[in-house]
């Protein structure tokens, strides 16, 4: 049953255990072609993350966080599975917020902690990825008897408003090491805006990707099946579908390098010739120089020091740091102070 709608730029569909709101409609082409407007007519270009992840590209990533070089996934699980009941009785969270939730592989350890803990309630997804944010629901609604899921299909850093008003002790999780993927300024504002779902008694567990030997960050964002630089050059396929531009992906080379001096990894793509690209929706014609770099995103590295410093300037106090023996990967639990 179609409930009122009373943002026009987001429909709500309600069921019984499932609620879903879509903002997306226009605004996502429209994101799409202002980044392009944007970040191709520079004499650097660049294009945000946000866009890689279609169908396709969710279904890659996913091949992604199994790949032997790509550590961060499954030292990240291990972290949560040694941590998941600590962070149930320290939170003892009525709902759970998750940011870029994707398939919410990871997460299952925590509700199921916290399903255990007897708190556990309501889980709200957020993610651009339409078919993620539904099947998700579809799967934990089944999963977890009595538990309600309101899926937020959005963009993060544009519909955090769209989240709904708590019910009872919260828990925002932004998993992956995606905060690595905001340069530094709008990391800060974002953690701000993160902050601002929290009241008195609410966390933030977020997961960083730890500065280490640059040959193994760098092999875990270039690895030999070569599925990364497949990720990597579906951006173009979406420009293609999306925007009627005639970009042959073979074109482009994927390269990953890691910046020593920022101590992020960049993904680029470089051209492999000269060559002129029309995307026709936009009117527009981009040039690329043969060895010409776009790039297509940061996946900062963090120290415990520089995630400290992150959430003191978005208002929020460290209460736990939660690493693997090697220290390749840290969860973070944070709240407002007392
Ligand atoms: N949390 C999962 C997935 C991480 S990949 C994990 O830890 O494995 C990043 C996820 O964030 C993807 O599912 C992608 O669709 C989503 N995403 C990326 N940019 C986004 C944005 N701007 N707004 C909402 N979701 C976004
Ligand atoms: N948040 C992930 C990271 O920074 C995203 C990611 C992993 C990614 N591998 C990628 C993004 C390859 C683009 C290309 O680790």
């Amino acid at each position: 049953m179609m409930e009122p709608v009373a943002d026009p730029e987001c429909a709500t569909l309600a069921e019984s255990a499932i609620t879903i709101d879509s903002c997306l409609h226009d605004g996502r082409e429209r994101s799409l072609a202002d980044d392009v407007l944007d970040g191709l007519t520079r004499p650097f270009k660049e294009l945000p993350p946000k866009h890689f992840y279609d169908a396709r590209g969710a279904e890659l990533f996913d091949q992604i966080c199994e790949l032997p070089e790509y550590y961060p996934t499954r030292t990240e699980r291990a972290i949560l599975q040694a941590s998941a009941e600590e962070l149930a009785a320290l939170t003892g969270a009525a709902e759970l917020v998750e940011l870029g939730s994707g398939t919410a592989a990871k997460t299952r350890m925590l509700l199921d902690a916290l399903h255990e803990g007897g708190t556990l309630r309501r889980y709200i997804p957020v993610d651009v990825t339409e078919t993620m944010v539904r099947s998700c629901a579809e799967e934990l609604t089944s999963e977890y008897p009595g538990l309600k899921v309101h899926g937020v299909i959005g963009d993060f850093e544009r519909h955090l408003d769209r989240v709904p008003d708590p019910t009872g002790a919260r828990l925002v999780v932004f998993l992956g090491g995606t905060i690595g993927n905001f340069p530094p300024g709008s990391r800060r504002r974002f953690l701000r805006e993160i902050a601002r779902l929290l009241g008195p008694g609410d966390h933030l567990l977020m997961g960083a990707d730890l500065v280490k030997d640059p040959q193994v960050l760098t092999q875990a964002y270039d690895d030999a099946q070569g599925v990364t630089a497949e990720f990597n050059r579906n951006l173009l396929r979406v420009l293609n579908r999306e925007l009627r531009a005639d970009f042959d992906p073979e074109d482009f080379d994927h390269v990953a390098l890691f910046d020593r001096e920022h101590e992020w990894i960049e993904m680029r793509l470089r051209a492999r010739r000269a060559h002129t690209t029309t995307v026709h929706d936009l009117g527009l014609s981009v040039h690329f120089e043969q060895g010409e770099e776009m790039r297509t995103e940061i996946s900062a590295k963090f120290t415990r020091e520089r995630v400290e410093d992150d959430l003191a300037a978005a208002g929020l106090e460290l209460v736990s740091w939660l690493t693997d023996p090697e220290e390749l990967f840290a969860l973070t639990l944070a709240r407002p102070p007392r």
